[in-house]
């Protein structure tokens, strides 16, 4: 089967680079920002406005279906509000139970309710039979608050509560995102409960890839940062057949910055002047990890405040002349992270993140 899904992330993956992302192909279906469920049934634009996908059949503009997540700790409400958005006709409903925000748990939300697996059971049970058949129900979930200690009590729960499929964050919520990642508990997991497991959780490359299917025995995976670090992530994944090769390389860079050009139009489209810099900054911090490329753009556009420099910086770059991505050559990358860079428009060497380390005048 080998699907591959497209991570749920708040404040990063919206609608605009969900559809830049999955317009590089490779994705079976990608998961909405969380909608925040509490004492009311939302108004469809609630829904609409974090999914505007749910007007064009619930897909991206590439045509990959979109799944709306929910997170909420009331089974009735949940329920409620599931029914509601079901009208919608969305690809596909997930429930969230691994967020570990603390606004969000402080109200019993996300991976707060990771020591109560019964309350699982009964959420994921009042929103299945809230919602019709052929609308798949799935849920996302940490291994724990502290420890892992319930991890397949809840996963049992979730399968008991008639959740379809299960995506396995392989971390608990005191984990945070520390790089320790415990892929031996999604192989657990999958031991004991029959419902399909997605693993997630750590995967940044082609190799850590094959690494978390060889270490789970899962062949689903939901990719997060790795696939907004990398947006050819998927298509790697897939061993190409398009010319993409397993590592990024400098012929893919002229590609991302395709994208970059379409995300900053439709971000400016969609934001105020005011945030759409820190939309673009924040997406390029992150490709700095795949591309050399980035490094130098970002360094170029971090100063600047106004969305007219940032456009006129992104010209040049396009144009080629003065460019503020040319001139990068034997980028040095462990496994497929750029940890540094030759300049030859100034014969220096750079770290990852812009920094002067080796000066060879
Ligand atoms: C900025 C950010 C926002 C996130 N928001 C959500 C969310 O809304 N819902 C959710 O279930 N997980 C959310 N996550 C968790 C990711 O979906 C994913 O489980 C996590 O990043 C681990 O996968 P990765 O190592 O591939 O990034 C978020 C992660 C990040 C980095």
């Amino acid at each position: 089967m080998n699907r591959l899904i497209l991570a749920p992330m708040e404040g990063l993956a919206d609608d605009v680079l969900r559809a830049v992302l999955t317009s590089a192909g490779g994705y079976d279906w990608c998961v909405t920002e969380f909608v925040r469920v509490t004492t009311t049934v939302l108004p469809h634009s609630c829904f609409t406005r974090l999914s505007p996908e749910l007007k064009s059949g619930s897909r991206t503009a590439s045509g990959t279906p979109v799944r709306i997540q929910l997170l909420g700790s009331d089974p009735t409400v949940m329920a409620a509000n599931a029914a509601h958005l079901a009208l919608l006709h969305p690809a596909g409903i997930d429930l969230n139970f691994g967020c570990p925000t603390p606004l969000v748990n402080r109200n019993r939300g996300g991976a707060a309710l990771l020591d109560e697996p019964e309350l699982l059971q009964r959420i994921a049970s009042a929103v299945r039979q809230a919602v019709p058949r052929e609308i798949p129900v799935t849920a996302k979930m940490r291994l724990g608050i502290e420890d892992t200690d319930r991890a397949l009590d809840c996963a049992l729960a979730l399968e008991t509560g008639g959740m379809q499929e299960l995506v396995v964050h392989a971390r608990t919520k005191a984990d945070g995102y520390s790089p320790l990642v415990r892929w031996e508990w999604i192989a657990r997991i999958r031991e004991v409960v029959k419902l399909p497991v997605i693993a997630n959780g750590e995967v940044w490359n082609v190799a850590d890839y094959r690494s978390i299917c060889a270490a789970t025995g899962c062949s689903d995976v939901m990719l997060g940062r790795g696939a907004v670090a990398d947006p050819l992530l998927a298509r790697r994944i897939r061993g190409g057949g398009d010319g993409v090769e397993q590592q990024p390389t400098a012929a893919d860079w002229q590609e991302i910055r395709r994208m970059i050009e379409i995300f900053w139009t439709r971000v400016q489209a969609k934001v105020t002047p005011t945030q759409s810099p820190g939309r673009l900054k924040q997406w390029l911090a992150m490709l700095q990890r795949s591309y050399p490329e980035a490094v130098l753009l970002y360094r170029k556009i971090r100063e600047l405040r106004l969305a007219p420099e940032i456009s006129v910086a992104l010209e040049r770059c396009a144009q080629g002349s003065p460019m503020p991505c040319v001139g990068i050559e034997s980028a040095s990358r462990s496994q497929s992270t750029v940890t540094s860079y030759h300049d030859c428009r100034d014969n220096r060497r750079y770290d990852a993140r812009g920094q002067l380390i080796i000066n060879t005048n």
